[in-house]
């Protein structure tokens, strides 16, 4: 084939024609998974929209099986609504959305979520996407929309208003090609782990094979994450540049303040002395050789952390408080770790870690942005931390994911999550995100140790306490024979003494540890005050016994 005949075949290629041959980017590559990619899409975007506008959110899902692998998916939200005029290019364009040019902790961020969703159902079942929106201002508008893959336009199918209906939110209505299952990635378990990392939101969901209904475990919203502008410190070179050129600062030092998070005057100063380049030159015309050089003065310069108002985690509280509400296991103990930055954007981690109790096996959830990742768990730079521990260290067997009834909570929350795909499902292995996520997980593991080897301690004793008590009868009689003491006595005496060391060993196996529901909150009752004063008394009156005891045979 000549060039020419090549440049016949020659064209551009529409992002939907893209993905309409590859929706397996998209998390669209098996039944199952398609009919919880669109639950997820619809239920993240509704989260993000309520709590951008400041709403509790109050969210419905509805999955019904309407034909031979053919299901009617609804979802409504009770937030702001979509504004007529968007309406068709937010569910019929793909790449289209408001999450993309900022950085801001969101679960969305590349605007190309629902209108997947929408091109997914036209192309297994050829229906369009109905949706139903309103802005609180009486009217209600209806619309039928389908993808034209071609230009990737939205294709209006039907349209029209209804007036004088107090409503706001957003109701979304596919009819698509699916697989509704419940096992461990499905949409039952998505719902569950959104409502553990969520706990502000109410989530009715209607399968089908039942209703379940996750009501709200805290009144308030989360901190509202602040939008921020990206940091110095991993900004690349190429980023720089465009920055550089699209810049309205005058000069290099406003560029440097203006532009990026947490850059003073006397810095930006610092910054152009090291780079050698004038502080008052103007950004666009900053040569590329100029542009690498400020790169090499960023790295040397000390620089302030990112601001962490513009992340939002759980807390430690929250945390718990979820995994003790749906796993109800026997310890917990999380850890937050303070925001990091990776290329520039910050991002921090919390890892919760839960024991025993209803845990039977070992379990990792993954969470980004408040979003559950179930798929593609070996691809996952939280599954590669969590392998890479040296469990042994901590008490547990071998590496990889400990054989133990554990459950290992761990939440990344970033103003832009790396995502190894376009379908979201597992977080890239940057290293200083796997640094971040091993030392919190350690020092879980590290608390959890302590608590389980001081468990074992307490184990071992009790049963050295049941063999002493299985002899005390024959014991009492024989001291109280040998001394000439009353045998009521000496029998108080006894009993008393194998309690008081079996309060001492419990204090010295549970200094200090983070036991939230511990077994001595289950089953001792409290202890009298100047108890150690009377542990005193009675081991001398003990020894005393004990030496008369001894006296028949030393005086024979
Ligand atoms: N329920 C909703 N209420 C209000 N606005 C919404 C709703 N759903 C979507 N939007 C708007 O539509 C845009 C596009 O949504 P879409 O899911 O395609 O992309 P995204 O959420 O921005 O990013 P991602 O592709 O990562 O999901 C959003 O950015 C948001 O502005
Ligand atoms: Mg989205």
């Amino acid at each position: 084939m000549k060039a020419e005949d090549f440049a016949r075949q020659q064209r551009e290629i529409s992002i939907s024609e893209f993905f309409e041959k590859n929706r397996h980017l998209l998390g669209y590559d098996n039944k199952v998974k398609a009919l919880l990619m669109i639950v997820k899409e619809g239920v993240d975007n509704a989260l993000d929209a309520t709590e951008e506008a400041g709403i509790l959110p109050d969210i419905y899902v509805r999955v019904k099986e309407v034909g031979n692998e053919k299901y009617e998916i609804i979802i409504k939200d009770n937030g702001p609504g979509i504004v007529k005029k968007q309406i068709p290019r937010i569910f019929g364009k793909l790449l289209y959305g408001s999450k993309f040019h900022r950085l801001k902790q969101n679960r969305g961020q590349q605007g190309i979520g629902i209108s997947a969703a929408t091109l997914y159902t036209q192309l297994t079942t050829g229906e369009p996407l109905e949706i139903v929106s309103s802005t609180g201002d009486g009217k209600i508008h209806k619309y039928r929309i389908k993808i034209n893959v071609r230009r990737n336009e939205p294709l209006i199918i039907e349209s029209g208003v209804k007036e004088g209906v107090e409503w706001r939110g957003v109701q979304l209505r596919f009819l698509t090609e699916g697989m509704y299952r419940e096992y461990k990635q499905s949409i039952p378990e998505y719902i569950k782990q959104t409502a553990i990392a969520n706990p502000h939101a109410h989530i009715i969901f209607d399968s089908p094979s039942g209703r379940t209904e996750f009501n709200r475990g805290a009144d308030s919203l989360p901190k509202h994450p602040k939008e921020i502008r990206p940091h110095l410190h991993g900004v690349e070179l190429g980023i720089l540049t465009r920055m550089l050129r699209e810049t309205k600062a005058r000069t290099l030092v406003s560029f440097l303040t203006s532009e990026f998070t947490k850059v003073g005057r006397k810095t930006a100063k610092e910054i152009c002395l090291k780079a050698e380049i004038p502080e008052a030159k103007k950004p666009k015309t900053i040569k590329d050789e100029e542009a690498r050089r400020l790169i090499e003065a960023v790295k040397t310069t000390k620089l302030m952390k990112p601001p962490t108002d513009c992340l939002s985690p759980l807390g430690n509280e929250k945390v718990k408080e979820g995994m003790k509400k749906e796993l109800n296991p026997e310890w917990v103990g999380s850890i937050t770790r303070s925001p990091e930055v990776y290329r520039g954007w910050p991002f921090q981690v919390e890892v919760c870690l839960a024991h025993g109790g209803e845990i039977t096996n070992p379990k990792v959830m993954r969470f980004a942005n408040r979003v559950p990742l179930l798929y593609q768990q070996g691809d996952c730079a939280i599954t590669k931390a969590i392998t890479g521990i040296h469990w042994k260290r901590y008490g547990f067997n071998g590496k990889g994911i400990p054989e133990e009834p554990l459950a290992i909570f761990v939440h990344l929350v970033s103003v832009w999550v790396p995502f190894t795909s376009e379908s979201k499902e597992a977080i890239a292995s940057y290293p200083v995100i796997i640094k971040e996520i091993k030392l919190a997980v350690q020092e879980c593991a590290r608390k959890l140790g302590l608590y389980l080897s001081g468990k074992r301690k307490h184990e071992f004793r009790q049963q050295r306490i049941r063999t002493f008590e299985k002899y005390a009868e024959e014991t009492i009689n024989a001291i109280s024979e040998l001394s000439g003491e009353d045998r009521e006595r000496v029998k108080r005496e006894f009993t008393e003494l194998i309690n008081s060391n079996n309060n001492i060993s419990m204090e010295e196996e549970n200094g200090g540890e983070e036991a939230e529901v511990s077994r001595e909150e289950r089953s001792q009752p409290d202890r009298e005050e100047g108890e150690s004063e009377n542990r005193a008394a009675r081991q001398v009156t003990l020894e005393r016994l004990l030496r008369r005891e001894e006296r028949p045979d030393t005086d024979g």
